[in-house]
């Protein structure tokens, strides 16, 4: 009888998998995996293999106890990390508390926030799966109620804003962006932010990194999309300065993002991301007749992720939207992936990915085929569907590893066999 097989280095008992879960089993004992779906081929990034090209999409969960993870944390990622994820994101995580959207989102801005995430990490690394984070600052759009406190899906209820107040632990009076233009009536002012500001959010960042680096996590996502911080930055809809960090130029806008990623860059030398919005969907084009930029878009977004392209960004996490208040997005499926196959054409070299709508492995799959991108990261079909990289391969006819406790749920994808249903 072979040995029990145990997860060697692991502060507790764990069943080892081999292969790991989420990954192929070699071809002599499953014909059937012979031509593997690129879904399914693995991605190195500076020097860091991702075993398949399924990334968690990074989720606010809206469930942290003063910026620190709880045990919902650990089942919700516990729950990707047991399925076949090639690899899963946090969600958005403050740099500072007042960067926080509401009061119950994540933070890494002190060291005791760290041991909670430390816990995850190693339960996730015990099942072969990687993990990172997303760090974030909300900026104007900080100090809100979470979404199931606004309103509930029904619509039986709504508040009358979306803001909240100081008398129950939200900070409105002191959110900050790069100018004064709220979100919306129904959001905070925003204070625009002065160089002392901007160097103190850099400098928090820099320390967020740095307890990344004791957490374990093995990649960063630095938030620059859906109307945060960053991008708030660089749209010319939220950002009116007069100073060398913003207004019509796009240099301007861009100054301080970069700034901030180069310094990210040079305090972390594993994967790094950036989340992007190519568009702000606002009404109008993009740039006006006379060469005035009137919103954040394609273009732009190419010269920016150019400039990513050279601080030695390793992929570009392509999405749309939240900066707008009026923005009008035709959804349907797949909507964001033009936005991200317009990049990966014009930066061939750099990892790029896709999200949005992606619920179904053949779609998952022409997209990665046909060199869009590199990698599809999901949210709404994995809170549906944890185990989707199993139901993928079983769908495009190829075998690979189930968690060891949950083999015998996937006897049919088990079954070794020489003709393959793609
Ligand atoms: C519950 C929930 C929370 C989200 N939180 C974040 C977040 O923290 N950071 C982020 O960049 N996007 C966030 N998003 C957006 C998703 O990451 C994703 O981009 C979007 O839902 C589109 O992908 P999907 O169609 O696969 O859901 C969230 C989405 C959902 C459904």
């Amino acid at each position: 009888m072979p040995s029990y097989n145990l997860v060697r280095g692991a502060d507790q008992f764990y069943a080892a998998n081999e292969p790991p879960i989420g990954t192929p089993y070699p071809e002599d004992v499953y014909p059937q995996n012979a031509q593997l779906p690129v879904l399914f081929q693995p991605l190195m990034l500076r020097g860091t293999t991702f075993k398949n090209r399924i990334i968690v999409s990074p989720m606010c969960q809206y469930s942290s106890d003063h910026g620190s993870a709880t045990d919902w944390h650990l089942v919700h990622i516990g729950g990707f990390a047991t399925r076949g994820a090639g690899a899963i994101c946090m969600e958005a995580t403050a740099v500072v508390p007042e960067g926080r959207i509401s009061p119950q989102d994540a933070g890494l801005w002190l060291d005791k926030q760290i041991a909670p995430l430390q816990r995850i990490v190693k339960f996730v690394h015990a099942h072969d799966t990687l993990i990172g984070v997303q760090l974030s600052h909300a900026g104007r759009k900080s100090s809100t109620i979470a979404p199931w406190m606004h309103s509930d899906s029904a619509k039986t209820r709504k508040a009358a804003s979306w803001i909240h107040p100081k008398e129950e632990g939200g900070w409105p009076d002191g959110v900050y962006g790069p100018s004064d233009i709220a979100f919306s009536p129904e959001y905070p002012t925003p204070k625009p932010m002065d160089e002392d500001r901007m160097l103190y959010v850099e400098d928090e960042w820099i320390q967020a990194v740095e307890r990344c680096k004791t957490v374990g996590y093995d990649f960063i996502e630095i938030h620059a999309a859906h109307g945060y911080l960053l991008h708030q930055y660089l749209s010319p809809l939220s950002n009116t300065r007069t100073d060398e960090f913003g207004g019509a130029p796009l240099e301007n806008r861009m100054r301080w993002p970069l700034r901030l990623l180069a310094r990210i860059r040079a305090a972390w030398d594993k994967p790094l991301f950036v989340r992007v919005s190519a568009t702000d969907w606002a009404e109008g084009p993009e740039r006006d007749a006379d060469g005035t930029w009137r919103q954040w878009g394609p273009e732009q977004t190419k010269v920016f992720v150019g400039e990513l392209q050279n601080i030695g960004i390793d992929l570009i996490d392509v999405s749309t939207g939240g900066l707008w208040v009026h923005q009008k997005i035709p959804v349907e499926p797949g909507y964001q992936v033009p936005f991200a196959e317009k990049i990966k054409k014009v930066y061939p070299n750099l990892s790029i990915g896709t999200v949005g709508l992606i619920t179904d492995p053949l779609q998952a799959e022409s997209y990665l085929r046909d060199g869009k991108a590199d990698v599809v990261f999901l949210a709404r079909e994995l809170i549906r569907t944890p185990e989707w990289p199993l139901l993928a391969a079983r769908k495009l006819g190829i075998a690979i590893k189930p968690a060891n406790q949950h083999e015998r749920g996937w006897a049919e994808m088990l079954t070794p066999r020489l003709d393959s249903t793609m």
